[in-house]
Formats: structure tokens, C-alpha cells, sequence
């Protein structure tokens, strides 16, 4: 029964992992386009980024959060193994992009030719890397 619910809530800690992480995927696409459109497009683009960012991105970012903690609650043993401090480091530094994604589009809102794609390609690139070793760390569970 308490492995059926802990794979339960591991089901949802997932779904939320995947509106969180392809949410700040697809911004950083979107956000690299900001510098190819000009006048209403680029509004709208704008626009469309602050609503993925407020909806799918920040409530995955908070499920995926509060569920790895109830995980950890349902398995304590786990707060002494490595991996999961390697992985909670990780985390903190795509929370660090979360905010600075934030930062940016209300930036951009106010000054629109003040990006460029090269920024957001390098963004893409060290979000998926740091996903990559998450889900090394938490699978393998190397140490
Ligand atoms: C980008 C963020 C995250 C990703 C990609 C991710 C990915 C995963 C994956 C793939 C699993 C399944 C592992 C398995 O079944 O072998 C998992 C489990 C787990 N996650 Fe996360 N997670 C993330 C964030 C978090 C956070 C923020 C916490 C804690 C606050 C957390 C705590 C846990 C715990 C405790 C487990 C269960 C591990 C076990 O006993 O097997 N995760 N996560």
C-alpha cells in the first residue's frame, strides 16, 4: 500500500518535472525569436512567454518542489545518501535560471531589442545539461 502510494506521488513528481523543465525549454526558444520580430508580434510574442512562464512554469516548478519533499518525507533514509544531495544542487541552480528567466522577460517587456538568440541558445543548452545529470544522479544513484 505505501509503495503504491510513494509511486503514485513519483508519477506526479514527474508530471510535474515535465511542465517545469519543458516550460524554461520552450521559453528559451521563444525568447530567441524576441530578436527576429518587431512591433505587434513582438508583443504578442512577449505576451505569450509571461503566460507559459506564470501557468505552466511556475506551477511545475512549485508541484515538482512540494512533491520531492513529500518523497523525501515517505523516505527519509534518503536525506544521508549523496546523489540526492548532488541532485538537490543541481535543482537549485535551475532555480536560479527559474528566477532569471523571470527577470528577463520583464526586462525584455521594457526594452525589446535588448536580446540576442545566442543568450537564450546557451540558456537551452545548461538547462538540458543540468537535467541530464539530474536524472543520472536519480537514477543510477551513483553514490
Ligand atoms: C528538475 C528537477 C527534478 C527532476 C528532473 C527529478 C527527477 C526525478 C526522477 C526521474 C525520479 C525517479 C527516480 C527513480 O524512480 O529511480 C525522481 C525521484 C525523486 N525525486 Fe526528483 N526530480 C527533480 C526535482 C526534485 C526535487 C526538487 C526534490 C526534493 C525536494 C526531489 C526529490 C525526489 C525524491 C526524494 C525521489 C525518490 C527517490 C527514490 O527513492 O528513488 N526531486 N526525481
Amino acid at each position: 500500500m505505501n509503495d503504491a502510494v510513494f509511486e503514485m506521488v513519483l508519477a506526479l513528481h514527474l508530471f510535474a518535472v515535465i511542465f517545469w523543465i519543458g516550460g524554461l525549454l520552450m521559453l528559451a526558444s521563444l525568447l530567441g525569436r524576441v530578436p527576429l520580430e518587431v512591433g505587434l508580434p513582438k508583443e504578442r510574442l512577449l505576451g505569450t512567454v509571461r503566460r507559459l512562464f506564470e501557468v505552466a512554469v511556475n506551477f511545475g516548478a512549485a508541484i515538482t518542489i512540494a512533491l520531492g519533499i513529500v518523497l523525501i518525507l515517505m523516505r527519509p533514509e534518503v536525506l544521508t545518501q549523496g546523489w540526492l544531495h548532488a541532485k538537490l544542487l543541481l535543482v537549485a541552480v535551475i532555480l536560479f535560471y527559474h528566477v532569471r528567466f523571470y527577470r528577463r522577460i520583464r526586462f525584455l517587456e521594457d526594452n525589446p531589442s535588448a536580446s540576442t538568440r545566442r543568450e537564450f541558445a546557451i540558456v537551452h543548452g545548461a538547462v538540458s545539461l543540468l537535467v541530464l545529470a539530474i536524472l543520472m544522479l536519480t537514477i543510477l544513484k551513483p553514490f
